[in-house]
């Protein structure tokens, strides 16, 4: 017993401090090697569990977009949107539809107002909606402005996306609300109200984004892909609505022919544009007029070329496209990033198309920076003067395309 306590090294305090430590040590590590390993795993097994058993926000349709178009020809990139003006800077918030009518403009704002623009002068003409405006919360008793049309006789016709459908007396700023979006159409109320156009015989068409999503959610109404959008009609004699068409991925911007044979109407979602029959054999039937749009489209306009201006709320991305025929990826992808974060990904340019009333493109005009225009939701087009508008940017753009070297 001695012996083997003999043979056993003289211990010092200080080799005890050492092996402790030593000890300390690889226990540590085998502490920390066997703490990541169950950290790994747990998270290899958990994230896909979480992943699945949490519920995503959207429930997405897949579509399989035709390789984009190539921006030549009429597609052409060039700076002349940089050349346009800000105008009313911080007195117009969120301007998405214009109306010019000779010295007056017309616009309906975020801050859910309409605004009547008179000689360099900002003034409010009508109000739909109650205070308090401004943030998420309030947005649909505030209401939002977004389509305006001026009818043969001179009233406003406004669409206020949460509200309904408004006629306003821009003399008085008196208003009368023609169809609530508490009325049902088709048996759905509408809830994502847009945009309208008018005909000669005072009939109205008008968009209905989506029956499922809101404006607040207009980017989880894009990225899920949804198709409960619709085209309707109003007659203002009968006080009566009509769902004309549904089926559409976020219809949004439309406009009736010159010849009122037809309306177009943008879908933004899948970057297409719809032509709906009023006359003729086809009456009563809608089909694509345009698809492969190089960017998601927003409102229509007439253009003083005879045609029609399309305000391009974002160019087509990469990655937009790649996810398109995923929808299982976006629901993932939707679990985990807010929408808030979805619309940091989009990519920034600025662009407007002119188009024929054969569905070519003639025209384009670009801000590949997207430092002055990144986006456009509308195109007024006054005998050659551009007026852009924006859902967005506390300003509208003006642009005289007779200064436009091209
Ligand atoms: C039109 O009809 C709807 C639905 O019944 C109703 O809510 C609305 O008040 C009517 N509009 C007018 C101007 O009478």
């Amino acid at each position: 017993m001695s012996n083997v306590r003999q043979r056993r090294p003289i211990h010092t305090p200080q080799d005890d401090q050492v092996e402790d430590e030593d000890e300390r040590r690889s226990r540590d590590s085998g502490f920390w090697t066997h703490a990541a390993f169950v950290g790994l795993l747990t998270a290899l097994v958990l994230t896909p569990l979480i992943l699945i058993i949490i519920p995503s926000p959207i429930d997405p349709v897949g579509y399989s977009f035709k390789p984009r178009p190539e921006l030549v020809g009429p597609l052409e990139p060039n700076n002349h949107l940089q050349k346009a003006e800000q105008i009313y800077d911080g007195q117009v918030l969120g301007p998405e539809s214009i109306v010019v009518e000779g010295e007056h403009i017309y616009t309906g704002t975020m801050d859910g107002k309409i605004l009547h623009i008179y000689k360099g002068q900002v003034q409010v003409l009508a109000k739909f909606g109650k205070e308090p405006c401004g943030g998420f919360d309030n947005e649909p008793t505030c209401g939002r402005p977004l389509g305006m049309r001026l009818d043969k006789n001179g009233y406003l016709y406004v669409i206020d996306t949460y509200l309904g459908l408004y006629q306003v007396n821009v003399a008085t700023g008196d208003f009368v609300l023609l169809w609530p979006t508490t009325a049902e159409i088709n048996g759905k109320v509408p809830k994502f109200l847009n945009d309208l156009t008018i005909a000669s015989d005072g009939m109205i068409y008008m968009t209905d984004s989506s029956t499922k999503w809101d404006r607040r959610h207009n980017r989880y109404c894009i990225f899920e892909g949804e198709a409960s959008g619709r085209l309707i009609s109003y007659n203002p004699n009968t006080n009566t609505t009509k769902e004309l068409a549904s089926g559409l991925a976020f219809a949004n911007g439309v406009q009736i022919s010159r010849n009122e044979e037809y309306l177009l109407i943008c879908e933004t979602t899948w970057a297409r544009i719809f032509k709906y029959h009023l006359k003729g054999p086809k009456k009563g039937t809608m089909e694509v007029f345009m698809d492969n749009l190089p960017g998601l489209p927003d409102n229509i306009r007439l253009s003083s070329g005879g045609g029609y201006w399309i305000g391009i709320a974002t160019l087509r991305s990469k990655g937009y496209e790649f996810m398109a025929n995923k929808p299982w990826l976006r629901k993932l992808i939707a679990k985990i990033i807010s929408q808030e974060t979805i619309i940091k990904f989009v990519p920034k340019y600025g662009l407007i198309l002119e188009i024929n009333s054969e569905g070519e493109i003639t025209r384009s005009l670009h801000d590949p920076t997207a430092t002055k225009v990144p986006s456009v939701s509308e195109v007024e087009d006054k005998d050659g003067v551009l007026y852009l508008g924006s859902y967005f940017l506390p300003h509208m753009s003006r642009l005289y395309l007779g200064r436009l070297k091209t």
